[in-house]
C-alpha cells in the first residue's frame, strides 16, 4: 500500500540553508538551496553536520530524515565555490573533512531522494543508511565532465555499494543511473512513485523510530563495519554489540513482549 502523500512543510524563512523540524521521534533536515539545485557549499555542510550532531545527542530523536526537494536532492558540491581555487586553497580548507562528521552519526539516517543526486549529492546519499528514491531520481558521479573526479568518498563508497564494473562505468563515463538501475544495483533499497518521495521516506523513518533506539544504533554500527573490517573481525564486533544489548531494558521488554504475544514498548534504555 502506498503511503498518503505528505508534502514537506514550506520554509518559514527563505534564506535558511538547512530547514529543521521534528515529527515525534524523527528529526527532519531539508537541504534548501533551490536556486542552485541544492548544491552543497561548505557553509551548508557545516550546518548540516552541526544539526545532525544535535539530533544525534538528543534522546528524543531516534531517527534522522534527510531530504532535498522534489527537483533535486543535491546536484553536487558547489561548482561556483570551487571553480577558481588553487590546489593549496583546496588542501588547506579541506572542505570534505566536514563530511566525515556525518559519517560518524550514530542514529540511522533515512534519505528521501527525489530528482538529481549527483556528485557530492550522490556521495552524501551514500553516507545515509536507507535510501528511499523517487522514480524520477537521477543518480551519478559526473565530476569527470568537470575535469575532476569524486572527492567526497564516491570512488570508495560507490565501488563498495555496486561493485567495480558499474562504479568504474558510472565514474569514468559520468553517466547517471535511473532509480530503477540504482535499485537493481543495490545503491538504493526502495523506489517509490515520485509523488510519494517525501511521505514514503517519512513513514519509514517513523516506523524505525518505534524500534529500540540502541539496537538501531548498534545495528547501524555493525553494518557499517562490514565495509571496514574483514569477515572474522566483523563477526566478532557484531557479536560483542549483540551481547551488549542484553544490558538494555529494551532487550528484556522486546523478548518478554514476544513471549507474552503483545507489542513491545521500547524506552530507549
Ligand atoms: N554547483 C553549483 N551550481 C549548480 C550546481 C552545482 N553542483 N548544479 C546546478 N547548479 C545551478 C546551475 O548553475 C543553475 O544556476 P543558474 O540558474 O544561476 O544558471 C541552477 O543550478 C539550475 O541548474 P541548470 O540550469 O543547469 O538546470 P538543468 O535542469 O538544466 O540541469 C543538472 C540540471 C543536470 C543537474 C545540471 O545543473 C548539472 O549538470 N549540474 C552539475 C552536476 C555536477 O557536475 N555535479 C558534480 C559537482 S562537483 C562535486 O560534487 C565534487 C565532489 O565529489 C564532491
Amino acid at each position: 500500500m502506498s503511503p498518503a502523500t505528505v508534502e514537506p512543510k514550506p520554509s518559514a524563512k527563505g534564506d535558511e540553508l538547512i530547514l529543521t523540524e521534528t515529527d515525534g521521534n524523527v528529526g527532519i533536515l531539508r537541504i534548501n538551496r533551490p536556486k542552485v539545485l541544492n548544491a552543497l557549499n561548505p557553509e551548508l555542510m557545516t550546518m548540516l553536520a552541526t544539526q545532525m550532531e544535535a539530533f544525534d545527542t538528543d534522546p528524543k530523536i531516534h531517527v534522522i530524515l534527510l531530504a532535498g526537494s522534489e527537483r533535486a536532492w543535491a546536484a553536487g558540491a558547489d561548482i561556483g565555490d570551487m571553480a577558481e581555487r588553487s590546489t593549496f586553497e583546496m588542501y588547506q580548507r579541506d572542505q570534505f573533512a566536514t563530511w566525515d562528521r556525518i559519517a560518524r552519526i550514530k542514529k540511522p539516517i533515512v534519505a528521501a531522494v527525489s530528482g538529481y543526486a549527483l556528485g557530492g549529492g550522490c556521495e552524501l546519499m551514500m553516507m545515509c543508511d536507507i535510501v528511499v528514491a523517487a522514480d524520477n531520481a537521477q543518480i551519478g558521479q559526473p565530476e569527470i565532465n568537470l575535469g575532476v573526479m569524486p572527492g567526497a568518498g564516491g570512488t570508495q563508497r560507490l565501488t563498495r555499494a555496486i561493485g567495480k564494473a558499474l562504479a568504474m562505468d558510472v565514474i569514468l563515463s559520468g553517466r547517471t543511473l535511473s532509480a530503477k538501475e540504482a535499485l537493481d544495483a543495490g545503491l538504493v533499497s526502495r523506489v517509490v512513485p515520485k509523488e510519494h518521495w517525501y511521505s514514503a521516506a517519512l513513514k519509514l523513518a517513523q516506523e524505525l523510530a518505534k524500534k529500540a533506539p540502541l539496537a538501531l544504533q548498534l545495528a547501524k554500527e555493525a553494518v557499517l563495519k562490514a565495509h571496514e573490517l574483514n569477515l572474522s573481525q566483523g563477526i566478532l564486533h557484531e557479536r560483542k554489540l549483540f551481547y551488549m544489548l542484553f544490558a538494555t531494558e529494551d532487550q528484556k521488554e522486546g523478548m518478554r513482549a514476544f513471549a507474552e504475544k503483545r507489542k513491545a514498548v521500547f524506552k530507549g534504555r
